[in-house]
């Protein structure tokens, strides 16, 4: 009820009557006065006035299921959320959500990771109170070949939003990370489950830096959060919410070809090795280039030295700027 009263109180142009949510959700005036107040102890501020009704001032920056889900404007994705105050890894519980049967578009959010995973292997550091952790499962019904493409939709659908809920001018690092001021926001893991030709599920999990007023130490070199950039506080719901909508619009355009075609142009607008010389690192090699920008498939061109243009599948290398990360 919590959710739907604050989606009432969002979506009314100014005050909304406490009889207008009584009949509209069928409950009592006491249990609206109650969830009102339970709103307020969370920290919403919301105003009562007598003979007109509610009214919303102020959201906090809190994330729980009820605000999400007053947030979310969506057909699919993340009508179906989930939220944990600590989870091991939202990955972790989204895949174990794909084996029982979740269905598409389900959305695990959670403030805590303990186990947070980024690519390669490596740690996410995922402290509370300050970061979006989350993961998207669908069920794409598309040759497994292809399932790279949707972590590139990914990386494109959450710089946008960003962009929308922050003002930020976010770009695009190949394959997906998502950068501000040449420094790294926000990282996309994808993990599927795959038959020979066929795909059970895919897990895309990103993780943002949101209201961190600093990094730890060890990554302040080359990594840095919304707040940092912006000297705001952000309310993660809305960027949560943004991205989902954001997502649902080009997951649609990328299925009409199941490929980038539609999104390329956007994609490469964001791109910030475009048209900069960069490393690319490989497992026993290494050469340098000029980056293009990707093609329909997601693969970055690089030219090389001697003219020819080289196609970079993102599974196989790293891309480095000529001076650092970027
Ligand atoms: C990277 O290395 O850049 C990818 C980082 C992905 C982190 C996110 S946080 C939510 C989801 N759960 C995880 O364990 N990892 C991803």
């Amino acid at each position: 009820m919590k959710a739907e009263i604050l989606k009432m109180l969002r979506e009314g142009e100014s005050y909304v009557s406490g009889q207008q949510i009584c009949d509209i959700l069928g409950v009592s005036r006491t249990a609206v006065w109650k969830a009102v107040n339970q709103l307020k102890d969370e920290g919403y501020q919301v105003e009562a006035v007598r003979n007109r009704g509610y009214h919303i001032l102020e959201s906090p920056d809190v994330v729980t299921k009820e605000e999400l889900v007053s947030m979310m404007d969506t057909k699919w994705a993340g009508q179906n959320v989930c939220y944990f105050d600590k989870i091991d890894s939202t990955n972790i519980r989204a895949k174990q959500m794909g084996e029982e049967g979740a269905p598409h578009g389900t959305l695990i959010a959670a403030d805590y990771q303990g186990a947070g995973r980024g690519r390669r292997g490596r740690m996410w550091e995922s402290p509370s109170g300050s970061s979006i952790y989350m993961s998207l499962l669908i069920r794409p019904d598309i040759p497994p070949l292809n399932a790279p493409m949707l972590t590139l939709v990914m990386a494109l659908s959450a710089a946008d939003g960003l962009k929308e809920c922050t003002g930020l001018d976010v770009q695009i690092k190949w394959p997906n990370d998502i950068v501000a001021n040449g420094k790294k926001l926000a990282g996309i893991l994808t993990e599927m489950s795959t038959e020979i030709d066929y795909i059970n599920y895919v897990v895309i999990g990103i993780g943002i830096n949101v209201n961190m007023r600093e990094m730890q130490k060890d990554i302040e070199e080359t990594a840095t959060s919304v707040r940092i950039e912006t000297g705001q506080v952000t309310r993660r719901s809305e960027v949560i919410a943004s991205i989902m909508k954001k997502f649902e619009e080009n997951y649609e355009k990328f299925l009409e070809t199941q490929d980038l075609q539609a999104l390329q142009e956007q994609y490469n607008h964001l791109l910030i090795n475009k048209n900069k010389e960069v490393r690319i690192l490989g497992a026993n090699k290494e050469f340098t280039g000029y980056a293009l920008g990707i093609n329909e498939k997601g693969e970055l061109q690089v030219k090389k030295e001697d003219g020819t243009i080289k196609s970079i599948f993102s599974g196989e290398v790293s891309v480095r700027g000529m001076y650092g990360y970027v």
